[in-house]
């Protein structure tokens, strides 16, 4: 017992590992067999470390090895950049500012505020407002996690009933780029702040931007925010849901999507605790969701399970 309790004090080492290898580009340049001479010639690394890293990868089943050669495996080709499946961006997210959060959560817990925010000084998304490549990053990993999560949504939500949507804080476009596949004539709107709608490549949606604590412009008949809410308290939250409300015409249908931790089997608090670090926000239940949209004037419909984590709560204004 004493001796796994001894390797659980280091077992982020191995993330870490993994994620460096991720920021050194080392998976995208290991398609072929190569030795750690011919990767660290061709990458400019130092050749003796880099040799550490890869026997790290490989005892931790993330490269393949034969001899002295080493190779991508079945496991990290989903961390190769130009695999359309991949998760690179989405493992890299965890790293650096999020971990430097999560260093300093005791602060959280003393204080009840973000030590994301006493580290850098401004919100989070204020922050990759004013960094473009790690906002790019954040959205490109986003983006990785959405394309697998919202697959079926368009399988278990008729939109064809309405003539237009628009997703709020829909980030790089992957909800829209699913619901529009399925239904080709529905105009679809993404909403979000400028630096992010501006570098977003989804064809044949509509594309705005602003901020949902000002204004959501009047474009559609219905709305969804999926992973939204949960980033902000519920003050915050009620000022989004509300603005919503008007940009919807009447009997205009909200579409929320979360994880709600009472649907949910697995333990929501570790999230619950990322959340609290980055942002101040935690992952509510469903009653929670209903009681904040209720509280911005909208009569809840019904729910619809989404996948093992998310479920989709609908409501009409
Ligand atoms: C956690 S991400 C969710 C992205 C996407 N909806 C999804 O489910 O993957 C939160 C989104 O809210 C957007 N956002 C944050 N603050 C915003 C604001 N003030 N106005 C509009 N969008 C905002 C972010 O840029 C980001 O795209």
């Amino acid at each position: 017992m004493k001796n796994e309790l001894k390797s659980f004090f280091t077992e982020h080492w191995t993330y870490m590992a993994v994620s460096t290898a991720c920021k050194l580009n080392l998976f995208d340049n290991l398609l072929e067999e190569k030795t750690a001479k011919q990767l660290a010639e061709e990458l400019s690394l130092n050749e003796e470390k880099l040799l550490l890293l890869l026997n790290a990868l490989h005892n931790a089943n993330f490269l393949g090895k034969n001899a002295e050669l080493f190779k991508v495996n079945s496991l990290s080709e989903f961390l190769i950049e130009n695999n359309p499946e991949s998760l690179k961006y989405a493992c890299m997210n965890w790293s650096v500012e999020h971990l430097n959060a999560w260093q300093n959560l005791d602060f959280s817990i003393k204080t009840g505020n973000s030590s994301f925010e006493e580290i850098y000084k401004k919100p989070f998304f204020d922050f990759l407002n004013d960094n473009p490549e790690k906002l790019n990053a954040y959205h490109i990993a986003m983006y990785q996690y959405a394309k697998d999560d919202y697959k079926t949504l368009p399988n278990v939500i008729d939109f064809s009933k309405h003539k237009s949507i628009m997703d709020v804080g829909g980030g790089y476009g992957a909800v829209l780029e699913s619901i529009k596949k399925k239904n080709p004539n529905l105009d679809c709107v993404l909403f979000d702040l400028e630096k992010v709608v501006e570098n977003v490549t989804v064809s044949n949606i509509k594309k705005i931007s602003g901020s949902f604590f000002d204004k959501i412009p009047n474009q559609s008949e219905a709305i969804i925010l999926s992973r939204v809410i949960h980033d902000w308290d519920n003050k915050k939250a009620n000022i989004i849901l509300k603005n919503c409300f008007e940009a919807l015409p009447k009997e205009g249908t909200l579409y929320v999507i979360e994880n709600c931790a009472d649907k949910i089997n697995i333990d929501l608090s570790l999230l619950s605790l990322n959340m609290t670090a980055i942002c101040e926000s935690y992952e509510r239940t469903t009653i929670e969701y209903i009681s904040l949209a209720e509280n911005a004037n909208f009569g809840f419909q019904g729910e619809v399970k989404l996948n093992d984590l998310q479920t989709i709560l609908i409501f009409k204004k």
